[in-house]
């Protein structure tokens, strides 16, 4: 029996040497001490020996599974040391090695622009408001005075969705809803993307417009250009002027474009400069006081007709106004084609 020990015990230090890493240790533990292991299963034949030898072969088989446990503590923190100098070489970090910078995102330049603008004008007391970019043909055009042969209403212009639903051509239906809730006094200003059937190097089929329009009793074309000179010289520089030219646009009576003094050349005329082609001016809008056409359409009561008793809403008038953000933005930074700004190319939005 003992002998039968001596070769358990001398196998067991050998394979537990050999084992090569915890899982394994672990079989070679379970194999000798487990309750099935070879030194238990030995154990078990005890009863059978003589009582004097009893003792003895006890003693060797208790120094053995001692010297077994002893062994298998030392394997397993050897095992672990290995392991864990594994880890470490396999997940070291080199911490000098420079990083790889991420991309960092900016706003669009539309964006920027259009925030540019509602900042200038909350100044002066203009809020923003929204409307639907899929609108009413109705709102789009007949409540603001572009009747059914008028020829913005061309299918060529036009996205039409449905019988009597477009995408809208323009922000003026915003400045029509704006009238309907609000009445007055309305100083809005309503930011946007426009659809019209259009495709080049100066048209693209969606675009960006801001309308203003303030409504309020007295309200003087002064008043309008005033507001434009403020607007002018808050976004291309306080020596910036403005100029009115008499313009139509249906929805306002008298129309008028309006330029700015080049910022670049300061309206030095000069066939050089590159921004105003030497004509010393920049169209940047078009604008008007509200065509009475529109009073009456956004149901303002003006009382003068029929009764002839003063109406709820004598005496208000107001101006109104829409711009192409795209323009004024490839003017505020000199980008050359309209198209860049739909092509998301990285290398032109990182310069701003
Ligand atoms: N709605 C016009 C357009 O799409 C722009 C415009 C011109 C708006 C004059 C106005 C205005 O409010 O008074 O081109």
């Amino acid at each position: 029996m003992i002998e039968k020990l001596n070769a358990i015990g001398g196998q067991a230090l050998n394979d537990i040497e050999n084992a090569a890493d915890l899982d394994r240790l672990e079989q070679v533990r379970i194999s000798i001490l487990g309750k099935k292991g070879a030194l238990s299963e030995v154990l078990k034949g005890l009863g059978g020996v003589s009582p004097q030898e009893r003792p003895v072969i006890g003693g060797v088989a208790n120094d053995w599974k001692r010297k077994v446990e002893d062994s298998l503590e030392n394997r397993r923190k050897s095992l672990q040391e290995i392991e864990l100098n594994r880890k470490l070489q396999s997940e070291k970090i080199d911490i000098s090695i420079p990083s790889r910078m991420p991309h960092r995102g900016s706003l669009h330049v539309i964006t920027q622009t259009t925030r540019r603008i509602v900042q200038i004008f909350s100044k002066i007391g203009f809020d923003v408001t929204t409307g639907p970019e899929v609108e009413t043909e109705y709102l789009n055009f007949e409540a603001v005075n572009i009747p059914a042969d008028h020829p913005a209403r061309d299918m060529q212009d036009t996205f039409f969705l449905g019988p009597g639903v477009v995408l809208r051509t323009h922000t003026s239906p915003v400045q029509m809803r704006a009238m309907r809730r609000q009445k007055a006094p309305v100083r809005v200003l309503c930011p946007g993307a426009v659809y019209r059937a259009d495709d080049d190097a100066t048209h693209s089929p969606m675009f960006h417009q801001i309308e203003g329009l303030w409504i309020d009793r007295g309200v003087k074309m002064s008043d309008l250009k005033g507001t434009l000179q403020f607007l002018a010289a808050e976004l291309f520089g306080k020596e910036t002027r403005i100029r009115l030219r008499p313009s139509y646009f249906p929805f306002v009576e008298p129309g008028a474009e309006v330029d700015v003094s080049c910022f670049q050349c300061r309206t030095r005329v000069s066939d050089t400069c590159r921004v105003c082609k030497g004509t010393g001016w920049l169209e940047i809008l078009g604008a008007g006081m509200v065509h009475p056409r529109l009073f009456e359409m956004a149901g303002y009561s003006n009382g003068t007709s029929g009764s002839g008793e003063l109406g709820e809403w004598e005496g208000y008038t107001g101006f109104a106004f829409g711009m192409g953000v795209e323009r004024i933005a490839m003017l505020l930074y000199q980008i050359p084609d309209l198209r860049l700004l739909f092509q998301g190319d990285i290398r032109l939005f990182s310069q701003f």
